[in-house]
């Protein structure tokens, strides 16, 4: 080599160093060869790794870390709510475990509202009949029964321990419990969460015996125990006791249900994704499908024109969601239909680039019909590459505040994702339709949207992120930051991001998430913002590196206890 190729070298060096390229000197992701989890909770994604190392797939792992969520991060890890879980083998099978709370059998329709046909505020969202018929330990049963490779109790195990010998309170943790008002309103959730009203407070050890005992009989006698056992008589009793719906029958015939996965493709991406009753990977497709088209990478990351782009297509999306969606064991959906290409064209002839189209102004869609404030999510791979994406959720943090005496844990409000009246806003200013009204045994509508996307045909992504109605643009913001603006999984959930849901018509912004020109550029387009802007979402990914197939994870830094953890 001469003197001058080494200098110019050297030169090329010093510049990278000094001025970096875009992949340079940015914010890495975790990065393991074998495994990776990336959940809400550190303590939770160790869980998951230990399962991997010990031999587990990535089923297992997320059974064991479906549990251990459900005693470090309370506000919405769970045994009394419910979710949908994606697998996608490493040959290439996949499924949707749907395991979504179901109204109990005395629900009606009406049950929301006065005698002068009023919604009742917090009749939905708080206590004994707010709660649905909880799917989790069902779910992951059926998780396991299809795809584990351990052993039940093995997989139990973790979170009894847990649960049993009691783990470090983190700051993040202390401020959650703090901050939620309805913990103190029942008296069960008040000793056990808020330590009788002294509080819990970072550094402090919390052991959690109730629940702990439930995890010990739920791993001797196997998952009906929840169902038909001595964990369903305690959750039945405190029901009839307190004027809840849910009986000993309701809980003995739950069942979770396997669906097949929606699939749709973004610029040669495959994106599989989760069906009805969960709008989120219709409304996801849909989206996808709309913007495609235009040149985003070109118009911009976080410009005018991008954010003008995306919230157009999002206030179209949400306007089908409020329309069509509910449980499909109930409705007709045309789910193919608003997947289709050709609707989303149609959708879009209206969308001006210079002007935002006022909500009141758009209805939903007519796509032709078909023949035929917490929840949580983790993202698994494993090293022969199976994956798992889970969400799963009480509904809003800490659920309905009811705890069931004697077995420790919390219950959901799900019911308050159903139309208590067609027209009024739900917890999360949702307006939707008689298609998701209340009846016995239905699945409430879901915005939950755990994603898998494939690259040529791989393995490439897996993602989700609790926050109601948030998580499906949360989800379409990480899946647009990578294939459109080229950013790695850490900087993809990092990233400032915005929601539009159609009703109300602002959009949520994130704090420091916007120019002050760019946001005056939107508003002189038509565009309204919500007075204050607030963090929204708590995404968990996982990326393979195409060139060395590494796991690349990363845990949402706006989420104040998760941890991507990889080996
Ligand atoms: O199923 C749904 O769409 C809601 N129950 C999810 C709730 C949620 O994400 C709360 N998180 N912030």
């Amino acid at each position: 080599m001469n003197d001058r190729s080494d200098l110019i070298g050297a030169g090329l060096v010093a510049s990278a160093l000094m001025f970096g390229t875009a992949a340079q000197g940015a914010p890495q992701p975790v990065r393991a060869p074998r495994g990776m989890v990336a959940s809400s909770s550190d303590i939770a994604s160790r869980v998951g790794v230990e399962i991997m190392q010990r031999g587990g797939n990535a089923v297992d792992a997320a059974v064991a870390v479906g549990f251990a969520l459900a005693v470090t991060h309370p506000v919405a890890g769970n045994l009394g709510g419910g979710g949908f879980m994606l697998v996608r083998m490493s040959d290439g099978k996949t499924a949707v475990i749907d395991y979504r709370e179901t109204a109990p059998a005395a629900a009606t329709s009406d049950m929301y509202l006065s005698q002068s046909g009023d919604v009742v505020s917090d009749a939905s969202t708080v206590g004994y009949r707010a709660v649905a018929v909880p799917g989790t330990v069902a779910g992951l049963a059926l998780a396991h029964r299809l795809h584990g490779s351990m052993s039940w109790a093995e997989l139990v195990e973790p979170a009894r321990r847990i649960a049993a010998d009691g783990f470090i309170v983190s700051h993040g943790l202390a401020e959650s419990l703090r901050a939620e008002a309805v913990l103190a309103r029942f008296a069960e959730t008040r000793r056990i969460f808020l330590d009788h009203g002294r509080y819990r407070r970072a550094g402090d050890l919390w052991r959690q015996p109730e629940l702990a005992a439930t995890l010990e009989r739920i791993k001797r006698d196997g998952p009906r125990e929840f169902y038909e056992g001595q964990t369903a008589r305690l959750l039945a009793d405190d029901m009839a006791a307190n004027g809840g719906l849910i009986t000993m029958d309701d809980l003995r015939t739950y069942e979770p249900t396997l669906r097949v996965p929606l699939r749709g493709t973004y610029r040669g991406h495959e994106i599989i994704t989760i069906p009805p009753p969960s709008s989120g990977g219709v409304a996801l497709i849909e989206m996808l499908n709309m913007l495609e088209p235009s040149n985003l990478a070109e118009m911009g990351f976080n410009s005018s024109a991008t954010w003008h782009c995306q919230v157009e297509v999002m206030r179209r999306a949400f306007a089908d969601r409020a329309e069509f969606m509910g449980d499909p064991a109930f409705v007709t959906i045309p789910t193919a239909g608003l997947m289709s290409r050709a609707y989303a064209a149609a959708r879009c002839e209206d969308i001006d680039s210079s002007r935002a189209t006022p909500s009141a102004t758009i209805r939903h869609g007519d796509p032709p019909a078909d023949d035929g404030t917490e929840t949580t999510h983790f993202s698994i791979v494993d090293r022969m590459g199976n994956a798992v994406a889970n969400t799963y959720t009480l509904n809003t943090s800490y659920g309905s505040g009811v705890t069931v005496p004697g077995a420790g844990f919390l219950l959901n409000n799900e019911m308050d994702d159903f139309t208590s009246k067609p027209g009024v806003p739900n917890a999360y200013g949702l307006i939707q339709s008689s298609r998701n009204a209340i009846a016995p045994r239905r699945r409430p509508l879901s915005s939950m949207t755990p994603t898998i996307v494939l690259k040529d045909g791989k393995l490439f992504l897996v993602v989700g992120t609790p926050g109601g109605p948030t998580i499906i643009n949360t989800v379409l913001h990480v899946l647009v930051n990578v294939i459109d603006h080229g950013m790695n999984i850490r900087q993809a959930i990092e990233a400032p991001r915005f929601h539009h849901q159609w009703l109300p018509d602002e959009i949520r912004w994130d704090p420091y998430g916007i120019s002050a020109d760019t946001r005056q550029a939107l508003e002189r387009m038509g565009h309204r913002f919500e007075k204050r802007p607030r963090f929204f979402g708590d995404a968990q990914g996982i990326m393979i590196d195409v060139a060395t197939a590494d796991r690349l994870g990363a845990s949402d830094p706006r989420g104040a206890t998760g941890a991507a953890v990889g080996f």
